[in-house]
């Protein structure tokens, strides 16, 4: 076990007052990894008004200076990729080769975020009033882009460096300041993160880190009538920061039920690989993991054998080894996991592998047969099981998709491109990939959720401007 690593404000390391710490919790080894400072209500107030005043000076700073820093935390960022995978390794068990590819992820969406803010933050418009009836031109209204001032930015613990960038560098190009609250998984790779971007010589104040207590601190941030902007990755707890937040504006993503509609006469093989690539992947830790399989009956028997196949050579073990499952990243989540199979157990789903766990690590599990009444028919795992639903129309797949409170991603395979626009129309999601499973990149591309699953939209130019204002002068001509 390592010492306590300090949290990061106006441009120093420092310890909590608190004297107290929060412990990181290896899901491998269930044992304390980390320890991390638990700061109180006081030294929150303080990094909030320090960054505050710090964005009111960087707001100032011409557009191609702040993207000239940006270019270099990435680099510093990219070069940092070993230690800050390692700890990705240690905190979140995700496997070594994805840890490292995640902040090489970040490095570039940080490079292309900088060089999109120019672009975009760059230019203005010019109205003039004699388009709308009864004016002459005698007004001519300039508009730009203004920051928002303090953006406060909670990433989960599933990326806790790439959904911290992915709201840091669009806030800090659009001339915010930053606090981030990261995930008690995954801090320790947040605050080496935040450490690149301090060495890339960003002004004191305007990039700060607090960890501690979501019970302590949690509320006391969201509520804070200091921020102007919260940008939110993770569950349900974004819905009650959103019913709390004040008058400012939210940016949400909530998790999803992602459906994958494979019709009759669609390509199995390509199907098969992205079911399992989709629902196993970091162990089906992702919001845009496929979570239900929706099979045309008469070619579901196939499909599952094909899947069946490739669920059979996944690696299960630690993430130190690569493995392709490695253990979830909490006991709770763990069970809570367990209680979904053994839910769909006795109701008689079939089961394609005999469920296996060994403390937080699960085996990969398909359910075949899975029925409405089950919960992993609605419910999200968060974790290597994925349910399989056979249907006998394409009307009864869009139906069960559209009955979710979620609506983020989706997904359908089938070769005849007409009706994939038709279902992609039907479905009521963010977004509908064609041939692939669902995911939130190339980092670009806007990336939203409908219903539960939402607010606003992401992907580096969403982003930007969720996090500007629009504002006009005026010049009256007499
Ligand atoms: O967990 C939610 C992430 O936004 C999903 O990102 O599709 O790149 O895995 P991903």
């Amino acid at each position: 076990e390592n010492g306590v690593y300090k949290f990061f404000y106006d441009g120093v390391w420092r310890k909590s007052s608190s004297g107290k710490s929060v412990t990181i919790i290896n899901p491998t080894t269930r044992k304390p990894h980390f320890r991390v400072q638990a700061c109180t209500q006081e030294e929150v107030n303080k990094v909030v008004e320090t960054a505050k005043l710090a964005q009111k000076s960087w707001a100032k700073t011409p557009l191609w200076k702040r993207a000239e820093l940006l270019h270099k935390a990435a680099a510093i960022l990219k070069e940092q990729k070993a230690p800050i995978a390692e700890c990705l390794v240690k905190e979140i068990a995700k496997p070594a080769k994805d840890a490292v590819t995640e902040v090489v992820r970040s490095g570039d969406l940080v490079s292309y975020c900088a060089e999109e803010g120019v672009r975009i933050l760059g230019e203005g418009k010019l109205l003039v009033s004699d388009s709308f009836p009864g004016n002459e031109r005698t007004k001519y209204c300039l508009t730009s882009k203004i920051p928002l001032g303090v953006v406060l930015a909670i990433p989960p613990f599933n990326y806790p460096v790439n959904l911290a960038v992915s709201k840091i560098a669009p806030a800090l190009i659009a001339g915010n300041s930053i606090v981030l609250k990261p995930p008690t998984q995954g801090a320790v790779a947040a605050l080496h993160m935040v450490h690149c971007f301090h060495l890339a010589g960003f002004p004191k104040g305007l990039i700060s880190c607090v960890t501690g207590k979501g019970s302590e601190i949690g509320d006391f941030l969201t509520m804070h009538p200091s921020i102007n902007c919260i940008s939110f990755t993770g569950g349900d707890t974004g819905i009650s920061i959103s019913k709390k937040a004040g008058m400012i504006p939210l940016q949400m993503e909530l998790g999803g039920k992602d459906a994958c509609i494979i019709l009759e006469d669609a390509d199995l093989d390509l199907a098969a690989a992205n079911i399992v690539k989709g629902g196993f992947s970091y162990s089906g830790q992702r919001c845009t993991a496929v979570k239900v399989a929706l099979v045309m009956e008469s070619v579901a028997d196939t499909l599952v054998e094909k899947v069946k196949a490739k669920v059979a050579k996944l690696t299960v073990g630690a993430p130190e080894d690569d493995c392709d499952i490695t253990p979830v990243v909490t006991e709770s989540s763990a069970n809570f996991i367990e209680g979904l199979v053994m839910d769909a157990k006795q109701k008689a789903a079939t089961f394609c592998q005999e469920y296996k766990r060994e403390g937080n690590l699960i085996w990969p599990l398909l359910l075949d047969n899975v029925l409405p009444d089950m919960r992993i028919a609605w419910e999200e795992p968060f974790g290597p099981v994925l349910p399989v639903i056979r249907i006998n129309s394409v009307e009864e797949g869009i139906h069960h998709c559209n009955a979710s409170n979620f609506g983020l991603q989706g997904c359908v395979f089938t070769r005849d491109i007409n009706k994939a626009i038709l279902i992609s129309d039907a479905m009521e999601t963010g977004t509908v990939q064609i041939n692939s499973a669902p995911s939130r990149g190339p980092d670009h591309f806007p990336f939203q959720g409908l219903k539960d699953s939402g607010i606003g939209s992401q992907g580096i130019t969403n982003s930007i401007n969720m996090m500007t204002k629009i504002k006009s002068t005026v010049i009256n001509l007499p």
